[in-house]
């Protein structure tokens, strides 16, 4: 049976705005897994982000609980959540949110130092393998302005995966990508779950969401759907593609 790593009930998520209240999410039930590539795809505006947000703590939950190795995220003291953020889950976005004055070497080490868990060298020598991993380490001692977009998304799922993170979030990781920097984005994050690291990905992008082992579709602020499929392989794209496509469909995409 699968091991959940993070199990959330009843999630709500209100935003006061006008005088009032935007409820966007209502009574969110999810399960994430070990080892899971799990994907949110839904309309823009239906909540997609704002689920993310209060999933890995970056935002709070207004009412619900998510359980967390046996703590409850929409408790938890700030403190806490900004040590978990920073030792147990990693952060991809759309915007790569490097640090423009520091290289792409520099943007991967720094999160590792800031975890204390390894020695500085330790950091170092695990920032040069995942550069080379990413194919970056050429341009390593580069800033991320003198780089492709490409390469920062790169450099930014180096960053996010230094510190061996147990849940990787990923908001829209291709939305500023061309094709090519899709593809190859995607392939890293595909061989990244194969080697073990669990995903939650929200996207808008066919191919993206074909990575992935399950797929829920999120509408006015629930979970209306879930598709699960098995490990992604290359070689049986199209007929995915068509399963993924039609499930789509049905869900009015
Ligand atoms: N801080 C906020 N204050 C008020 N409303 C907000 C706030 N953040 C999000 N919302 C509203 O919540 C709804 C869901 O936003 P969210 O960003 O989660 O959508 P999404 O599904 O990620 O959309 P997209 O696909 O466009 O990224 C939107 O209607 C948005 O306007
Ligand atoms: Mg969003």
């Amino acid at each position: 049976m699968k091991k959940a790593i993070l199990s959330a009930k009843g999630v709500c998520k209100s935003f006061a705005h006008g005088g009032g209240q935007v409820h966007v999410l209502s009574q969110v039930d999810i399960d994430l897994y070990e080892g899971d590539f799990t994907v949110i795809m839904g309309a823009s505006g239906s909540g997609k982000s704002t689920l993310m947000y209060a999933l890995s703590g970056m935002d709070r939950a207004t009412a619900g609980e998510i359980i967390y190795d046996g703590e409850d995220i929409v408790k938890m003291s700030e403190k806490r959540l900004a040590s978990l953020r920073c030792s147990d889950f990693g952060f991809i976005f759309q915007q790569m949110h490097l640090v423009s004055n520091l290289t792409l070497f520099e943007n991967v080490v720094v999160p590792g130092y800031l975890n204390k868990e390894k020695s500085a060298a330790e950091v170092k020598a695990r920032a040069d393998e995942l550069l080379e991993q990413m194919s970056i380490s050429h341009i390593k001692s580069h800033l991320p302005s003198q780089v492709s977009g490409g390469e920062q998304q790169r450099c930014a799922i180096a960053r996010a995966v230094i510190n061996e993170p147990r849940l990787l979030f990923a908001d829209e990781p291709t939305g500023a990508l061309n094709r090519k920097n899709t593809n190859d984005v995607l392939d890293l994050l595909t061989g990244l779950n194969r080697s073990g690291q669990s995903i939650l990905m929200v996207t808008h992008d066919l191919r993206a969401a074909l990575r992935a082992g399950r797929i829920l579709y999120l509408e006015d602020g629930g979970i209306i759907g879930e598709l699960t499929l098995p490990p992604y392989d290359l070689n049986e794209e199209k007929s995915r593609e068509t399963q993924v496509n039609a499930w789509l469909s049905s869900m009015h995409w």
